[in-house]
């Protein structure tokens, strides 16, 4: 009795290590944590799977509805944050507005888009609460969290319009002065996808000569630019680092751009972009993102470019988004690009986006854009809006910091 209860114990422990274990590069920041938290994450897909199998629900809102019960908050005032749930021209939204105590002035505002791959997450997670009440705190500023609808619900281009027509209607002069934001401190900032809808609204917004108020910065944090390449050397080398797995990333941007997700090996293979398919829109918007002139040698290390000749046609006309910059934002024209305000871009080694950032930055550089480079060499995909045990990372924590610390020298 005793020695099979060993026993069980033992094979338990075995199969959960098996499970939990995962060969990380040695760099990263807090291997055991980062794999409990993937085991975790991997633990949640599968029951999603299975959930989809089963014929019950598709995976993607099994997923959600785990991740909203775990996670949701209601909207907690504090003594120093008055927290409320509100909406922007039909976009939901979450207000955090510091009330510290002080002589009335204006202050800053940030508008505020959460990560998740356009189709999950919610800027009332406990993860991005937490960074909206801190924010909100250390800048003693107005913090405006956008809940832009999701995929499978919609596809590009509504979350994007949703970012837009919030953002043009929070820059107007009355919802300005409702929440006591000074004008010309606001910014826009987001995360990961949340990082491709501020980049893409910042372009839109600086071309757009109706909107007066402009963002005065943008501050973007690990985010998604492209998908023309993915085998970039950064794609190339993370795309086994949890938690942001290779075709994780190509079936979110099939989902976001209303794609077959039968078609994620096509993309891995950059059957997309061969040069057969011929059109001119392929070659100049390739051009745009030669990471062989655009990265560092230090950060190209061995890669070689994955340009196949054959591809697979068609796949261009089934997705017009690809090349669209309102979902790729780092394909715009350099025009475009010398309008859009100065910009913090933060980036990690061990993320499959590092060169998606880093080509922008680049771009943005070359276009007379001031830029400050922020690239975490332990840091790895999300690490900075884990902010709970026992996914609360040192590199998460001090990339947050970092952040902020950005904001109030800039904004
Ligand atoms: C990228 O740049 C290199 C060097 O300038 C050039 O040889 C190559 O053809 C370019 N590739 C694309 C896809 O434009
Ligand atoms: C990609 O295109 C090549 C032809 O260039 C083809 O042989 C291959 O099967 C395609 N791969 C996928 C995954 O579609």
């Amino acid at each position: 009795m005793m020695r099979s209860a060993v026993l069980g114990a033992v094979l338990l422990a075995a199969a959960t290590s098996y499970y939990i274990y995962l060969p990380l590069p040695s760099a990263v920041a807090e291997p055991w944590k980062l794999m409990l938290l993937d085991a975790v994450f991997r633990a949640m897909m599968h029951v999603c799977n299975l959930a989809q199998d089963l014929g019950l629900a598709h995976n993607t809102r099994v997923l959600n509805y785990m991740v909203t019960l775990v996670e949701v908050r209601g909207p907690q005032s504090s003594e120093s944050v008055r927290v409320t749930d509100t909406s922007f021209e039909g976009v939901q939204a979450r207000v955090f507005e510091s009330t510290l105590p002080g002589p009335r002035r204006l202050k800053r505002g940030v508008v505020y888009f959460h990560g998740g791959g356009w189709a999950l997450g919610s800027g009332r997670m406990r993860s991005y609460d937490l960074l909206c009440r801190r924010m909100a705190e250390d800048l003693d500023a107005v913090i405006i969290s956008v809940d832009y609808r999701l995929a499978p619900e919609v596809h590009f281009p509504e979350p994007y319009n949703d970012a837009l027509r919030a953002c043009r209607h929070i820059l107007t002069a009355e919802v300005l002065a409702l929440f006591s934001v000074d004008p010309e401190r606001v910014a826009v900032s987001g995360d990961s996808a949340g990082g491709n809808l501020a980049a893409a609204v910042a372009q839109q917004l600086a071309l757009d000569n109706s909107v007066s108020t402009k963002f005065k910065v943008q501050a973007l944090i690990y985010p998604v630019l492209q998908a023309l390449d993915f085998n970039t050397p950064s794609y190339q080398q993370n795309g086994n680092v949890p938690i942001l797995y290779r075709p994780l990333m190509a079936r979110f941007w099939l989902e976001y751009l209303n794609g077959d997700l039968k078609l994620v090996p096509s993309l891995l293979a950059n059957n997309h972009t061969a040069v057969n398919q011929g059109q001119e829109a392929v070659v100049a918007a390739k051009a745009k993102m030669n990471w062989t002139n655009l990265l560092a040698p230090a950060f190209q290390k061995h890669y070689k470019p994955v340009a196949p000749c054959l591809g697979t046609p068609g796949l261009l006309e089934q997705l017009p988004g690809l090349l669209d910059v309102r979902a790729a934002p780092l394909l715009a024209e350099r025009e475009v690009l010398k309008l859009v305000p100065p910009a913090y871009i933060m980036t990690c080694e061990h993320d499959v986006l590092r060169d998606d950032g880093l080509m922008y930055a680049r771009r943005l550089e070359e276009a007379g854009v001031a830029v400050t480079s922020d690239h975490y060499a332990e840091g790895f995909h999300g690490c900075m809006v884990f902010g709970f045990w026992p996914a609360r990372f040192t590199v998460g924590m001090q990339s947050m910091r970092n952040y902020i610390h950005w904001l109030q020298q800039n904004l």
